[in-house]
């Protein structure tokens, strides 16, 4: 097909035609209906807020239920987040339900990092879902979706103004999950303090550019509703399991000693309004809004990160093949680059150690030399004072021979010439004065 004919193809006015009898595609939405309802829905809640503000309370009252919760302490060194998962079911309608709470949450004396271990669980449970996606046999069908669809933010109910705390972690949180704040344990607080401190909130989170989930306007459906619940935000809750007789009928409330607070009256506070918001007309903007905002911009910045672009310089369509091309050869560069600089390195420490091995065969030389040296010398003088000592060996013997042939003649004389005996005796003691024979040595 000529280009000009395609063109005016794509141009061609969508025509409306009526049909002649019943066709059948009016059944879609029911089809939808069913396949969702067959396959069941997940839904993820994180609560956020400090040790024994009531969230195990407020998640039993909202659900109906009672889910396993142990207290925490408040001697956490770090917070920690721990998720549990329940099979809830209402009518035919299955619903995979995920409660994460941080846990030690404004308990630990430096709270710096508090908000750390929250953000990285939310990215943890964004990147398991990328991770997924990314997979060649992809199972998003029947994936168990962690990623976090609302995060309920329970503030104190001070009566003052929000905490640096609360303020830093909404700010951490607000771009990657959807935060409904909360005034925890209302009932705490009186009707007139409420009201001034929920537009306190409000401004504070509106001045340090908080941003809460709104409840979405643009379906007509709920439009009036969500826009009226907006301007109640942060919903003022109480929580309680406790069934409380009023008049003739057992309702949930709390109970003192001058009164009762009912959790389910809206004139004694927002619990309602917020179970509909969050549950029954919202639920399914809160998840969507998960996938289409929040981790879609988790899934831009990584991959931007790893080098995906969608456009290239000159602003043209990238494919991906090509930035995976672009990549490969980035990274092989990379890699060669790096296995040159190792053999660079490599051949440097072998030059390095032969000079070191060079520079001690070389002292070990020298003192090899010096004691060769050192030996010589010794061996000299021990020649010289051998040599010494045989001459003084020598000598001796002579002296010794020489004493020997006097005595033998002495005594000659003496057997020839008894009467001169004294006198030879006496001559032959007083020969050489400086030798004497004593023991057999010869001593000088
Ligand atoms: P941890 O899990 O230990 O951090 O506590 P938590 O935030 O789950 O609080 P939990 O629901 O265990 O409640 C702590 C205490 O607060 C309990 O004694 C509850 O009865 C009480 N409590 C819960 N909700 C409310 C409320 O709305 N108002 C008042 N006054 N007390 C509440
Ligand atoms: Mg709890």
């Amino acid at each position: 097909m000529a280009a000009t004919d395609l063109e005016r193809f794509s141009n061609e006015e969508k025509r409306n035609l009526s049909l002649g009898g019943h066709v059948g595609f009016d059944s879609l939405p029911d089809q939808l209906v069913s396949k969702s309802v067959t396959q069941g829905f997940s839904f993820n809640i994180l609560c956020v807020g400090e040790t024994g503000i009531g969230k195990s309370t407020l998640m039993n009252t909202l659900f109906n239920t009672t889910f396993e919760t142990e207290e925490a302490s408040h001697y956490e060194s770090a917070v920690c987040l721990r998720p549990r998962t329940y099979d809830l079911q209402e009518s035919n309608v299955h619903l995979k339900l995920t409660i994460v709470d941080a846990v030690g949450f404004g308990d630990q004396i430096n709270k710096d990092e508090s908000y750390r271990p929250i953000v990285e669980y939310i990215d943890t449970q964004f990147e398991n879902y990328l991770q997924e996606e990314l997979k060649i046999r992809r199972s998003l069908f029947n994936y168990h979706d962690t990623r976090i669809h609302v995060c309920l933010y329970f503030i104190t109910p001070t009566g003052h103004s929000l905490k640096s705390l609360d303020l830093v972690t909404m700010k951490k949180l607000d771009s990657k999950v959807n935060i409904i704040p909360i005034i925890a344990k209302a009932d705490t607080i009186s009707k007139s303090e409420l009201h001034k401190f929920k537009i306190k909130i409000m401004s504070e989170l509106v001045s340090n550019g908080v941003q809460i989930y709104q409840f979405p306007t643009d379906d007509e459906a709920v439009a009036e509703i969500n826009s009226v619940m907006n301007a109640h935000l942060p919903f003022a809750v109480v929580g309680s399991t406790e069934e409380v007789k009023v008049g003739n009928k057992l309702v949930r409330a709390r109970q003192y000693p001058w009164g009762v607070v009912q959790v389910e009256n809206e004139s004694h506070c927002d619990f309602v309004k917020l179970r509909e918001m969050l549950i029954r007309v919202n639920m399914e903007d809160l998840r969507e809004q998960t996938h289409t905002r929040h981790y879609e911009l988790y899934r831009r910045c990584k991959l931007e990160e790893m080098g995906f672009k969608d456009t290239d310089p000159d602003s043209q369509p990238f494919s991906l093949q090509e930035t995976y091309e672009t990549k490969r050869k980035e990274f092989l560069g990379e890699l060669q680059k790096k296995e040159e600089e190792m053999r660079q390195m490599f051949v440097n420490k072998v030059k390095e150690t032969e000079a070191e091995l060079k520079e001690k065969e070389r002292e070990l030389h020298e003192k090899f030399e010096h004691l060769k040296r050192i030996h010589q010398e010794e061996k000299r003088k021990v020649e010289e004072k051998r040599r010494e000592l045989e001459e003084e060996m020598n000598a001796f013997n002579r002296r010794k021979v020489a004493v020997e042939t006097l005595q033998s003649q002495s005594l000659q004389a003496t057997s020839q010439q008894p009467l001169k005996k004294d006198k030879d005796k006496k001559n032959f003691f007083s020969l050489p004065s400086a030798c004497s024979i004593t023991s057999g040595r010869y001593v000088n």
